[in-house]
Protein backbone atom coordinates (compact mmCIF):
# COMPACT_ATOMS: atom_id res chain seq x y z
CA UNK A 1 0.00 0.00 0.00
CA UNK A 2 1.35 3.76 -0.92
CA UNK A 3 1.96 6.13 1.73
CA UNK A 4 -0.57 8.36 0.10
CA UNK A 5 -3.11 5.53 0.31
CA UNK A 6 -2.48 5.01 3.90
CA UNK A 7 -2.45 8.26 5.04
CA UNK A 8 -6.10 8.81 3.34
CA UNK A 9 -7.47 5.73 5.70
CA UNK A 10 -8.00 6.96 8.85
CA UNK A 11 -9.59 10.49 7.72
CA UNK A 12 -11.93 8.10 5.58
CA UNK A 13 -12.81 6.10 8.54
CA UNK A 14 -13.60 9.11 10.76
CA UNK A 15 -15.80 10.68 8.52
CA UNK A 16 -17.60 7.94 8.03
CA UNK A 17 -18.40 7.24 11.40
CA UNK A 18 -19.11 10.97 12.31
CA UNK A 19 -21.74 11.01 9.39
CA UNK A 20 -23.36 7.88 10.72
CA UNK A 21 -23.15 9.23 14.28
CA UNK A 22 -24.59 12.73 13.34
CA UNK A 23 -27.49 10.92 11.95
CA UNK A 24 -28.85 9.07 14.38
CA UNK A 25 -28.25 11.92 16.64
CA UNK A 26 -29.94 13.85 14.47
CA UNK A 27 -32.97 11.11 13.97
CA UNK A 28 -32.61 10.63 17.83
CA UNK A 29 -33.21 14.28 19.14
CA UNK A 30 -36.27 14.09 21.33
CA UNK A 31 -37.99 17.32 20.54
CA UNK A 32 -41.28 16.14 22.48
CA UNK A 33 -41.08 14.05 25.89
CA UNK A 34 -44.38 12.86 27.39
CA UNK A 35 -44.55 11.39 30.27
CA UNK A 36 -47.55 9.20 32.24
CA UNK A 37 -50.09 12.02 30.37
CA UNK A 38 -53.86 11.51 32.06
CA UNK A 39 -56.51 13.62 31.35
CA UNK A 40 -60.52 13.48 32.30
CA UNK A 41 -63.36 15.28 31.45
CA UNK A 42 -65.65 15.09 34.39
CA UNK A 43 -66.26 10.78 34.73
CA UNK A 44 -64.62 10.28 31.40
CA UNK A 45 -60.93 8.90 31.28
CA UNK A 46 -59.53 10.82 28.01
CA UNK A 47 -55.96 10.02 28.05
CA UNK A 48 -54.91 7.27 30.48
CA UNK A 49 -50.95 7.39 30.56
CA UNK A 50 -49.41 8.87 27.41
CA UNK A 51 -46.04 8.01 26.72
CA UNK A 52 -44.20 9.47 23.96
CA UNK A 53 -41.12 10.70 21.87
CA UNK A 54 -41.38 13.16 19.16
CA UNK A 55 -38.08 13.24 17.57
CA UNK A 56 -36.89 16.44 15.85
CA UNK A 57 -37.52 16.59 12.37
CA UNK A 58 -39.46 13.50 11.74
CA UNK A 59 -43.13 13.54 10.44
CA UNK A 60 -45.03 11.55 13.25
CA UNK A 61 -48.52 10.37 12.43
CA UNK A 62 -51.14 9.63 15.43
CA UNK A 63 -53.79 6.75 14.38
CA UNK A 64 -56.67 5.71 16.36
CA UNK A 65 -60.73 5.00 16.55
CA UNK A 66 -62.45 8.22 16.56
CA UNK A 67 -62.64 10.18 20.39
CA UNK A 68 -59.79 7.99 21.41
CA UNK A 69 -58.08 11.20 22.49
CA UNK A 70 -55.79 12.17 19.71
CA UNK A 71 -57.02 15.98 19.73
CA UNK A 72 -56.84 15.87 23.41
CA UNK A 73 -53.43 15.08 22.99
CA UNK A 74 -52.46 17.63 20.67
CA UNK A 75 -53.81 20.14 22.69
CA UNK A 76 -51.42 19.48 25.75
CA UNK A 77 -48.24 19.61 23.26
CA UNK A 78 -48.85 22.66 22.55
CA UNK A 79 -49.90 23.62 26.13
CA UNK A 80 -53.35 24.90 25.31
CA UNK A 81 -54.85 21.80 27.62
CA UNK A 82 -53.30 21.25 31.26
CA UNK A 83 -52.96 17.93 31.98
CA UNK A 84 -54.06 16.36 35.29
CA UNK A 85 -50.86 13.84 35.53
CA UNK A 86 -48.37 13.23 33.37
CA UNK A 87 -45.69 16.00 31.48
CA UNK A 88 -44.98 17.26 28.25
CA UNK A 89 -41.50 18.07 27.84
CA UNK A 90 -40.33 20.55 25.32
CA UNK A 91 -36.77 22.30 25.41
CA UNK A 92 -36.29 20.88 28.96
CA UNK A 93 -39.43 22.40 30.40
CA UNK A 94 -42.98 21.30 31.19
CA UNK A 95 -45.21 23.04 29.26
CA UNK A 96 -48.04 22.64 32.04
CA UNK A 97 -45.88 24.39 34.12
CA UNK A 98 -44.80 27.52 31.90
CA UNK A 99 -45.98 30.84 32.79
CA UNK A 100 -48.58 32.58 30.34
CA UNK A 101 -45.69 34.32 28.67
CA UNK A 102 -43.34 31.80 28.17
CA UNK A 103 -46.35 29.31 26.86
CA UNK A 104 -46.38 32.51 24.34
CA UNK A 105 -42.99 32.00 23.36
CA UNK A 106 -43.20 28.47 22.64
CA UNK A 107 -46.61 28.41 20.64
CA UNK A 108 -44.59 30.42 17.85
CA UNK A 109 -42.22 27.43 18.31
CA UNK A 110 -44.67 24.99 18.29
CA UNK A 111 -48.26 25.92 15.88
CA UNK A 112 -51.17 23.78 14.86
CA UNK A 113 -53.63 23.71 12.33
CA UNK A 114 -56.68 22.76 14.02
CA UNK A 115 -59.55 19.89 12.72
CA UNK A 116 -62.02 21.97 12.15
CA UNK A 117 -59.34 24.33 10.21
CA UNK A 118 -60.88 27.44 10.96
CA UNK A 119 -60.53 30.97 8.81
CA UNK A 120 -61.98 34.14 10.61
CA UNK A 121 -64.62 34.42 7.13
CA UNK A 122 -64.81 38.31 7.60
CA UNK A 123 -61.43 38.81 7.44
CA UNK A 124 -59.23 38.58 4.22
CA UNK A 125 -57.17 35.87 3.31
CA UNK A 126 -54.05 38.17 4.26
CA UNK A 127 -55.68 39.34 7.52
CA UNK A 128 -55.98 35.47 8.75
CA UNK A 129 -52.38 34.87 7.53
CA UNK A 130 -51.25 38.03 9.48
CA UNK A 131 -53.15 37.40 12.54
CA UNK A 132 -51.16 35.42 14.22
CA UNK A 133 -47.94 37.81 13.37
CA UNK A 134 -50.42 40.40 14.93
CA UNK A 135 -50.61 38.67 18.05
CA UNK A 136 -46.69 38.75 18.46
CA UNK A 137 -47.05 42.11 18.65
CA UNK A 138 -45.59 42.63 15.15
CA UNK A 139 -46.57 46.07 13.50
CA UNK A 140 -44.22 47.02 10.29
CA UNK A 141 -46.93 46.75 7.38
CA UNK A 142 -43.95 45.85 5.60
CA UNK A 143 -42.44 43.20 7.19
CA UNK A 144 -46.37 41.38 7.38
CA UNK A 145 -46.58 41.33 3.85
CA UNK A 146 -43.74 40.07 3.14
CA UNK A 147 -44.23 37.06 5.91
CA UNK A 148 -47.63 36.44 4.34
CA UNK A 149 -46.44 36.50 0.88
CA UNK A 150 -43.58 34.31 1.77
CA UNK A 151 -46.05 31.58 3.94
CA UNK A 152 -48.54 31.59 0.32
CA UNK A 153 -45.44 30.86 -1.49
CA UNK A 154 -45.14 27.59 0.67
CA UNK A 155 -48.55 26.56 0.41
CA UNK A 156 -48.50 27.47 -3.60
CA UNK A 157 -51.04 30.62 -3.35
CA UNK A 158 -49.14 32.98 -4.25
CA UNK A 159 -50.69 36.41 -4.65
CA UNK A 160 -53.96 35.39 -3.36
CA UNK A 161 -53.83 38.15 -0.30
CA UNK A 162 -57.30 40.21 -1.04
CA UNK A 163 -59.37 36.91 -1.37
CA UNK A 164 -62.65 36.48 1.26
CA UNK A 165 -62.46 32.94 2.87
CA UNK A 166 -65.88 32.63 1.13
CA UNK A 167 -63.84 32.42 -2.67
CA UNK A 168 -62.10 29.49 -1.50
CA UNK A 169 -62.46 26.02 -2.14
CA UNK A 170 -61.98 23.54 1.09
CA UNK A 171 -58.24 22.28 -0.29
CA UNK A 172 -57.59 25.93 -0.73
CA UNK A 173 -58.99 26.89 2.81
CA UNK A 174 -56.94 24.02 4.33
CA UNK A 175 -53.37 25.79 2.33
CA UNK A 176 -54.43 29.03 3.74
CA UNK A 177 -54.93 27.53 7.17
CA UNK A 178 -51.41 26.06 7.11
CA UNK A 179 -50.38 28.82 5.70
CA UNK A 180 -51.32 31.10 9.07
CA UNK A 181 -49.84 27.76 10.91
CA UNK A 182 -46.25 28.52 9.08
CA UNK A 183 -46.15 32.57 8.80
CA UNK A 184 -44.47 32.84 12.58
CA UNK A 185 -41.98 30.25 11.05
CA UNK A 186 -42.39 27.61 13.86
CA UNK A 187 -39.98 24.84 14.10
CA UNK A 188 -42.94 22.13 14.72
CA UNK A 189 -46.37 22.36 13.48
CA UNK A 190 -49.25 20.01 14.49
CA UNK A 191 -51.93 18.99 12.20
CA UNK A 192 -55.14 17.61 13.15
CA UNK A 193 -56.94 16.13 10.16
CA UNK A 194 -55.69 18.07 6.93
CA UNK A 195 -57.30 15.81 4.43
CA UNK A 196 -60.53 15.67 6.34
CA UNK A 197 -63.44 16.55 3.39
CA UNK A 198 -60.36 16.64 0.47
CA UNK A 199 -60.95 14.82 -2.61
CA UNK A 200 -57.85 12.45 -3.30
CA UNK A 201 -55.68 14.88 -5.52
CA UNK A 202 -56.03 17.86 -3.29
CA UNK A 203 -55.18 15.56 -0.05
CA UNK A 204 -52.30 14.52 -1.69
CA UNK A 205 -51.22 18.09 -2.96
CA UNK A 206 -51.42 18.71 1.31
CA UNK A 207 -49.25 15.74 1.61
CA UNK A 208 -46.33 17.03 -0.89
CA UNK A 209 -47.17 20.56 1.39
CA UNK A 210 -46.43 18.21 4.47
CA UNK A 211 -43.01 16.84 3.28
CA UNK A 212 -41.55 19.56 2.17
CA UNK A 213 -41.71 21.38 5.44
CA UNK A 214 -40.05 18.28 6.71
CA UNK A 215 -37.55 17.51 4.22
CA UNK A 216 -36.89 21.83 2.78
CA UNK A 217 -37.22 23.28 5.95
CA UNK A 218 -36.26 20.66 8.76
CA UNK A 219 -40.15 21.25 10.45
CA UNK A 220 -41.51 18.80 12.63
CA UNK A 221 -44.60 17.53 11.38
CA UNK A 222 -47.11 15.69 13.82
CA UNK A 223 -50.13 14.72 12.08
CA UNK A 224 -53.64 13.24 13.01
CA UNK A 225 -55.30 11.69 9.87
CA UNK A 226 -58.00 8.79 8.78
CA UNK A 227 -56.55 8.89 5.18
CA UNK A 228 -54.39 6.33 5.10
CA UNK A 229 -52.99 6.60 1.32
CA UNK A 230 -51.21 9.53 2.86
CA UNK A 231 -49.85 7.75 6.14
CA UNK A 232 -47.80 5.91 4.10
CA UNK A 233 -46.89 8.68 1.59
CA UNK A 234 -45.37 11.19 4.60
CA UNK A 235 -44.75 9.21 8.17
CA UNK A 236 -41.76 8.99 9.48
CA UNK A 237 -43.15 7.13 12.47
CA UNK A 238 -46.53 6.15 13.44
CA UNK A 239 -48.16 5.86 16.75
CA UNK A 240 -51.89 4.35 17.11
CA UNK A 241 -53.65 4.97 20.21
CA UNK A 242 -56.13 2.83 21.93
CA UNK A 243 -57.75 3.74 24.88
CA UNK A 244 -56.14 6.80 26.21
CA UNK A 245 -52.94 5.61 25.88
CA UNK A 246 -50.13 4.26 23.01
CA UNK A 247 -50.98 0.99 22.10
CA UNK A 248 -48.16 0.62 19.04
CA UNK A 249 -46.05 2.35 17.05
CA UNK A 250 -43.62 2.08 14.47
CA UNK A 251 -42.98 2.50 10.75
CA UNK A 252 -45.32 2.76 7.74
CA UNK A 253 -43.52 -0.68 6.56
CA UNK A 254 -43.85 -1.99 10.12
CA UNK A 255 -47.40 -1.24 10.38
CA UNK A 256 -48.13 -2.78 6.57
CA UNK A 257 -46.45 -5.93 8.19
CA UNK A 258 -48.07 -6.10 11.87
CA UNK A 259 -50.49 -9.31 12.53
CA UNK A 260 -52.43 -7.23 15.27
CA UNK A 261 -55.88 -7.43 14.39
CA UNK A 262 -56.62 -4.18 15.46
CA UNK A 263 -54.18 -2.44 13.50
CA UNK A 264 -55.03 -4.42 10.15
CA UNK A 265 -59.05 -3.81 10.86
CA UNK A 266 -58.11 0.10 10.75
CA UNK A 267 -56.13 0.01 8.30
CA UNK A 268 -58.35 -2.16 5.77
CA UNK A 269 -61.00 0.18 7.33
CA UNK A 270 -63.02 -3.25 8.53
CA UNK A 271 -65.08 -2.88 11.96
CA UNK A 272 -66.51 -5.87 13.80
CA UNK A 273 -70.10 -6.03 11.65
CA UNK A 274 -70.38 -8.76 8.35
CA UNK A 275 -71.09 -7.16 5.30
CA UNK A 276 -72.97 -11.03 4.69
N1 LIG B 1 -63.15 20.18 26.18
C1 LIG B 1 -63.75 19.00 26.36
N2 LIG B 1 -64.67 18.84 27.32
C2 LIG B 1 -65.27 17.65 27.52
N3 LIG B 1 -64.99 16.54 26.82
C3 LIG B 1 -64.07 16.63 25.87
C4 LIG B 1 -63.39 17.86 25.57
N4 LIG B 1 -62.51 17.64 24.57
C5 LIG B 1 -62.64 16.33 24.24
N5 LIG B 1 -63.55 15.73 25.00
C6 LIG B 1 -63.93 14.31 24.94
O1 LIG B 1 -62.74 13.55 24.93
C7 LIG B 1 -62.88 12.42 24.06
C8 LIG B 1 -61.71 12.40 23.09
O2 LIG B 1 -61.86 13.49 22.21
P1 LIG B 1 -60.87 13.81 21.04
O3 LIG B 1 -61.42 15.02 20.36
O4 LIG B 1 -59.49 13.89 21.53
O5 LIG B 1 -61.02 12.53 20.10
P2 LIG B 1 -60.26 12.19 18.75
O6 LIG B 1 -59.42 10.97 18.99
O7 LIG B 1 -59.57 13.39 18.26
O8 LIG B 1 -61.48 11.78 17.80
P3 LIG B 1 -61.77 12.12 16.25
O9 LIG B 1 -60.94 11.14 15.45
O10 LIG B 1 -63.22 11.86 16.10
O11 LIG B 1 -61.39 13.55 16.00
C9 LIG B 1 -64.25 12.54 23.41
O12 LIG B 1 -65.13 11.67 24.05
C10 LIG B 1 -64.63 13.98 23.64
O13 LIG B 1 -66.03 14.12 23.77
MG1 LIG C 1 -59.92 14.72 16.74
Amino acid sequence: MKFSQLSRLPILRIATLTERHYSEVVKKEVFLKIRGLEKSFGEQRVLKGVDLDVYRGETLILLGGSGGGKSVLMKHMIGLLKPDAGSVIFEGKDLAGLKERELTFARHRISMMFQSGALFDSLTVKENIAFPLRESGIKDKAEISERVAEALTIVKLPGQEDKMPSELSGGMRKRVALARAVVEKPCCVLYDEPHAGLDPVTADSIDHLIKDLELDHGITNIVVTHEMRSVFRIASRIVFMKEGRVHWEGTAAELKKSSDPLLKNFIEGRSDESWD
